[in-house]
């Protein structure tokens, strides 16, 4: 049987994190954010940790080659064929195309394209106000959704903290990068027939419903 193969795309802030970990539960897909695996370099003091830190710190793109070469090697686990969920990737048009090619070669496609649309002035908001957990990486927000106990995370006890790149400069450089770059790629799937545009303003629980809804029929027409 065809794995669902989703993307979600959106801005920095849009929710990708925290609407990726409600369907990674609830489909069994795996969840593959490029964001965090190079956040995860950054801190382990990898090679690729070093490549990449001066674009993050910056509110940059890291290379296209440095983010298709770890996302090529993550689909190509075997736990990838039944279904995966790509958060934060592709970026530009060069790493759809290469997206494209790579699963072709495995006789895979992209199923869907989600893209959460979020106004301007809320995602800087959302942004600026974000912490997360070290450990688990559960996203958390000062005043939409703070923690039980202050810095430390309801499900895992971590601690809890702020991303380097969510300062407001950074924030902005990272929606400008956004619309010259990523927003393109909304075109790019809809030419393949597979985007759906859905409203992320709202209570997270019910932009859940509106992705689960799409994700459920997209899964029932892979079934059948
Ligand atoms: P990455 O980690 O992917 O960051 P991003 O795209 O900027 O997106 P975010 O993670 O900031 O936002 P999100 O959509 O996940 O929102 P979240 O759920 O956390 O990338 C970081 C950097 O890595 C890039 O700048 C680049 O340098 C590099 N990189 C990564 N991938 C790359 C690639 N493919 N190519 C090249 N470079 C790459 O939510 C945000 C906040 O809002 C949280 O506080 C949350 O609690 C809150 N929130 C969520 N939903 C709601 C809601 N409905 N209402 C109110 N608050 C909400
Ligand atoms: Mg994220
Ligand atoms: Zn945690």
């Amino acid at each position: 049987m065809a794995g669902l193969n989703v993307i979600l795309l959106g801005p920095p802030g849009a929710g990708k994190g925290t609407q990726a970990e409600r369907i990674r539960q609830e489909f069994g897909l795996v969840h593959v954010s490029t964001g965090d695996m190079l956040r995860e370099a950054v801190a382990q003091g990898t090679e690729l940790g070093a490549r990449a830190k001066s674009f993050m710190d910056a509110g940059e793109l890291v290379p296209d080659e440095v983010v298709t070469g770890i996302v090529a090697e993550r689909l190509g686990q075997p736990d990838a064929a039944a279904g995966f969920l790509l958060d934060g990737f592709p970026r530009s048009l060069a790493q759809a195309e290469e997206l494209d090619r790579q699963l072709e070669a495995s006789g895979r496609r992209v199923t869907l394209a989600v893209a959460i649309a979020v106004p301007e002035a809320e995602l800087l908001q959302r942004l600026t106000g974000r912490r997360l957990c070290r450990q688990c990486q559960k996203p958390y927000h000062t005043v939409f959704s703070p923690p039980k106990v202050e810095n430390i995370c309801d499900e895992c006890g971590g601690e809890i903290y702020q991303r380097s790149d969510d300062s407001e400069a950074t924030v902005q450089n990272r929606l400008e990068v956004y619309r010259k770059q990523t927003e393109p790629l909304i075109g790019y799937y809809r030419k393949l027939g597979v985007p759906t545009e859905i409203d992320g303003v709202g209570h997270p629980d019910e932009i859940y419903e509106r992705i689960r809804e799409i994700l459920a029929r997209a899964r029932e027409q892979l079934d059948c």
